[in-house]
């Protein structure tokens, strides 16, 4: 399984980090690695990048993708995921992807199931392949990481996304700086101007309003200017840095359109095409026989 940072000694992660940096540069290298496979997509909370990527990475290594669309599946008569993760997992498949709104959510369905299970994000608590894919993206930059400081920034204290790249980028040598809106980050966090300071890349993230008990009550602009990456912010970090964002981005919130979209700094896309290429490393990983 690939329930968490957690779950991936060293040399897993070398490992995947490489067959990855091959996968993006030559995608049909995965043909056929697992041919006649299929792969179980079970998307509880909506997904762009996560849910397609899986499914062209399935199709780059000639594996099936099959969708469990859960808005028209039997989870809508009451069906508990424990039930329903038996029930699919009857159905033999090779991998199951997950992503559901509870912590342990990818865990509970492991212990369930016959195949490997991928957390594709559970709840607040973790997003491994997200956080893969960036430091696939961070190395193809930067080559090694030890010494680089990234400044994650935003609605740290219901990131995933955030809580899985400060695992793995810390084990990957780097120094992690933690900074947002003091209603949104745990405490001893930065200051956004301290986090940005001399920073080799940033990775914004959105604020998770859907997870939020309250409103936040900012008028519009207000966030950006006072917690958003502008490009006047952004001149705080190093000058060749690098921006990051693991979508979907809040244009005109966390981050400003000329930041998002900023030529030969904004790694966003790039971050999007690594999403596919460490899918494959990750399913040949967990699958490939
Ligand atoms: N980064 C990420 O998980 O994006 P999606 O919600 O679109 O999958």
């Amino acid at each position: 399984h690939l329930l968490s940072i957690d779950s991936l000694d060293d040399a897993a992660i070398a490992q995947l980090l490489e067959r990855g940096a091959a996968f993006a540069a030559d995608p049909a290298l995965g043909a056929g690695r697992l041919a006649g496979c299929t792969v179980f997509n079970c998307f509880y909370e909506n997904s762009t990048r996560t849910a397609m990527s899986f499914a062209q990475a399935a199709a780059r290594l000639g594996a099936q993708a099959i969708t469990l669309s859960v808005e028209h599946s039997s989870v809508k008569k009451g069906e508990t995921l424990a039930d329903t993760a038996r029930t699919l997992g009857a159905m033999g498949p090779d991998a199951l992807v997950l992503r559901h709104r509870h912590d342990g959510a990818a865990a509970e369905v492991a212990s369930l199931v016959d195949c490997p299970v991928v957390n594709a994000g559970d709840g607040t608590n973790e997003h491994p392949t997200q956080a893969l894919l960036d430091a696939l993206t961070l190395t193809q930059h930067f080559g090694s990481l030890d010494g680089r400081r990234v400044a994650i920034v935003g609605d740290i204290r219901h990131s995933r996304v955030a809580r899985s790249n400060a695992k793995l980028l810390e084990r990957l040598g780097v120094e992690v700086r933690l900074a947002g809106p003091d209603r949104l980050v745990p405490p001893g966090c930065m200051s956004f101007d301290s986090a940005l300071d001399g920073a080799d890349a940033v990775m914004m993230l959105r604020v998770q309003r859907e997870r939020l008990d309250e409103e936040l009550g900012d008028a519009p602009g207000e966030y950006l200017r006072l917690h958003g990456l502008t490009l006047e912010r952004l001149a705080r970090a190093r000058p060749d840095s690098v921006v990051l964002h693991p979508g979907p981005m809040n244009r005109g919130v966390e981050i400003a359109d000329e930041v998002a979209d900023l030529p030969g700094r904004s790694l966003i896309l790039r971050q999007v095409a690594n999403g596919v290429a460490m899918r494959m490393a990750v399913l040949e990983h967990l699958v490939g026989r």
